[in-house]
């Protein structure tokens, strides 16, 4: 994707009344706020309760990150373990699915088909949150999340964004349940291939996103990490050379750390994304764990928005929105 296409599309999802020059992003547009997991700090992640909160709270793109079933649906889920966000260990009828992967005793989405997934209630996987609606809401197909999109954009009378993005693509293939080109199919079936659709698809993995630029036109982000949280004794850099990125995508989705450092400090990295034309959309923001050096968790989004940040992914929809429009 051209970043002529890139600002086109910036642009189109950026109509409201609060856009005003002013703003350091790549394009001089407002940025987007990315409900990560759905507005998942006061719903059980991944659910449509929390998509469609997170869509009344103002959210401009929902976020689902996508596993599969053993019948090659797409799901959403964080992880392909289900024990931590699913009432699965206590359904008698799959205790013996549980086994061991990666060294982790559990229950595993792509041993389960679609038919038996929809039995599974979510639950609300982080210590210190409400756990008032567990046991209520299915897990939702990556397909149902997209109806969801579409029927809350024209009730919104606005364009919500998707931000899919495949976990551990390479493992799964490696099953014989390659993402990607599932992922491409859907996304083509419901017209948001395109480069100026209002999506952007994410990966960890550059392999998964270089094959994915050749299937869809859509905007890609490359996710980056510090090195050093493989090994201490690496440096405090990001996991994938941001240099390397442009040839491929459109953007880096950083961890906020990368941006900001635990003192508050700009440490260059969105200057150094925008020199490259690349956008930047740190995350995870969140009002119940904000950041070491005590600024609030809408404080911490207003920092970033000021270095020039071109979206933020957070667990509180409502609070991103509060701290770029206010
Ligand atoms: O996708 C951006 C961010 O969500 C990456 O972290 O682990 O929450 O998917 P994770
Ligand atoms: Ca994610």
């Amino acid at each position: 994707m051209t970043g002529l296409l890139f600002a086109i599309l910036a642009g189109a999802l950026m109509t409201s009344p609060d856009s005003a020059p002013g703003w350091n992003t790549l394009t001089g547009e407002r940025p987007v706020i990315i409900a990560h997991r759905g507005a998942s700090g006061e719903r059980p992640e991944h659910t449509l309760a929390a998509y469609s909160l997170a869509i009344e709270q103002g959210a401009d793109f929902i976020e689902p990150d996508l596993v599969m079933t053993r019948d090659g649906v797409l799901i959403v889920r964080h992880d392909r373990y289900l024990s931590t966000t699913t009432d699965v260990s206590a359904h008698p009828e799959f205790a013996d699915r549980r086994v061991e992967k990666e060294g982790r005793q559990d229950w595993w989405a792509e041993d389960f088909t679609l038919e038996e997934i929809k039995t599974l209630r979510a639950v609300q996987p982080r210590e210190g949150r409400a756990k008032d609606y567990d046991g209520q809401f299915e897990i939702p197909s990556f397909e149902e999340v997209l109806a969801l999109r579409a029927r809350a954009s024209e009730e919104a009378g606005r364009i919500i964004g998707v931000y899919p993005e495949t976990k551990h693509p390479a493992a799964l293939a490696a099953l014989g349940l390659d993402p990607a080109p599932e992922l491409a199919r859907i996304l083509k079936a419901h017209g948001l291939d395109g480069a100026d659709a209002p999506v952007f698809v994410q990966s960890f993995e550059p392999e998964s996103l270089v094959r994915l630029d050749a299937m869809i036109e859509a905007p890609l982000i490359q996710l980056v990490f510090p090195k050093s949280e493989m090994d201490p004794a690496l440096p405090f850099e990001s996991s994938v050379a941001l240099e390397q990125i442009p040839a491929y995508a459109d953007g880096v989705g950083p961890n906020k750390f990368l941006v900001i450092d635990r003192a508050g400090n700009d440490t260059g990295f969105v200057a150094r994304a925008h020199a490259l034309g690349l956008a930047v959309h740190p995350w995870t923001f969140r009002d119940d764990d904000p950041p070491p050096d005590g600024l609030t968790g809408e404080a911490e989004i207003r920092r970033a928005l000021e270095i020039g940040v071109d979206g933020v992914f957070t667990d509180f929809p409502a609070t991103g929105a509060a701290a770029r429009d206010r």
